[in-house]
């Protein structure tokens, strides 16, 4: 269907195309950039792509979804979709990757925008495998973690997202059935399989979480804070908030200030969860993998404070259904969406409940996805 868009909009074929699940975080958030721990898995929603590369340095693009776009491949950000398009090429180029020249781009996408499901993640990565593989100069060895880092460098530089690693890694290298335990100091990762008869439901607040609005910065400010309190109080070499261990907290409890303090303590307790959570999904202990997700919320709620009503009603109200095993709200906050790990045959009614209570408590009818953790992004 993609390469249809494609010839519909720019006339003749496509020279390749490619599709990027998205992805929902299980567990490990605000972690990645601080050198921490996270459990991710690819989705079923997913944008696909179909490219063309042009003899000059024009890129022209088109979304079913977000419309007709075009500019110069050299062109500064203009704070449109493309951005994320121009942006990858940009990168693979100087990365020896792709040629240097403008490309036409036809998009499909099922992954809403701004829900906190790395839509445009999903577009760099579909983006990125297409353009190799149209490029001619894909003979060069390339590996999946590298792409990763290339995608991510794409989105800072480019899209002004000052992002971690873990989407791009999420997306591009996914095992069906599996989440990825990714150590984001290492950059290294391994497939942890889920338990048999356990459903992903995704619901969506339905407040749009805009990174750009500078809260997700302040976060990231508020840790560098938190690191160079730590290393000043200690008197130790500390590369990121993850190498503290729970013992360093009675000092820091006299000397960090009480912001600092919080968010330290959330990254330290929340790598732990992740351990507890990827311990408990190879046992098969449904009880402590739901201890680890609602906790997780709960730190998330106190100490880095980054859910919203919504997102912790919806958590809140699906510790009774049953059925449930664990919820907490994924991805960056600040809205976005809450994931729930359901037993398979509860799912549908758990669905049903769980949207009639976010209606009776906020008036609207919550959007909600039902996914198995899928294959990262493949050509097409
Ligand atoms: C966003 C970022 C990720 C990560 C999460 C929070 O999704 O893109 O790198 O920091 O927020 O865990």
């Amino acid at each position: 269907m993609v390469r249809a868009l494609f010839a519909e909009v720019f006339g003749g074929a496509p020279a390749s195309a490619a599709r990027s699940p998205g992805r929902v975080n299980l567990i490990g958030e605000h972690t990645d950039y601080n050198g921490g721990l996270v459990l991710p898995a690819a989705i079923e929603l997913a944008t696909r792509v179909s490219v063309r590369p042009r003899a000059d340095a024009l890129v022209r693009g088109c979304s079913r979804e977000r419309g007709e776009a075009r500019a110069g491949l050299y062109d500064p950000p203009a704070g449109h979709w493309l951005d994320y398009a121009r942006g990858t090429a940009r990168v693979l180029a100087d990365a020896g990757l792709v040629r240097d020249t403008g490309f036409e781009i036809a998009v499909l996408s099922d992954l809403p925008e701004g829900a906190g499901l790395s839509s445009s993640a999903a577009l760099e990565a579909a983006t990125a495998l297409a353009l190799i593989a149209a490029s001619g100069v894909a003979e060069v060895a390339f590996d999946r973690p590298e792409l990763a880092r290339l995608c991510q460098r794409a989105e800072v530089e480019f899209a002004g997202v000052p992002c971690g690693i873990m989407d791009h890694y999420a997306v591009l290298c996914s095992e069906p059935g599996s989440a990825l335990l990714l150590d984001c100091a290492r950059v290294e990762a391994r497939a942890v399989p889920l338990p048999d008869g356990l459903e992903i439901l995704i619901f969506d607040t339905g407040i749009e979480r805009a990174l750009r609005e500078g809260r997700y910065a302040a976060r990231r400010a508020e840790c560098e804070r938190a690191l160079e309190g730590a290393r000043f109080a200690l008197g130790r070499r500390l590369a990121s908030l993850s190498e503290l261990v729970p013992s360093d907290f009675e000092r820091l409890e006299r000397t960090l200030d009480a912001v600092a303090l919080r968010r330290a303590r959330h990254v330290v307790g929340e790598n732990a969860r992740v351990r507890a959570l990827a311990a408990a999904f190879a046992s098969g202990d449904l009880e402590a993998a739901g201890a680890a997700m609602f906790a997780s919320h709960e730190s998330l709620r106190v100490d880095y404070e980054v859910t919203v009503p919504e997102s912790d009603a919806l958590v809140e109200d699906a510790r009774g259904l049953p059925g449930s095993v664990g919820a907490r709200m994924t991805g960056a906050g600040f809205g976005g969406c809450t994931v729930h790990l359901v037993e398979t045959g509860h799912a549908h009614a758990f669905a049903t409940g769980l949207a009639r209570r976010f209606r009776d408590r906020f008036g609207r009818e919550p959007r909600h996805w039902f996914s198995r953790a899928a294959a990262g992004a493949n050509l097409i």
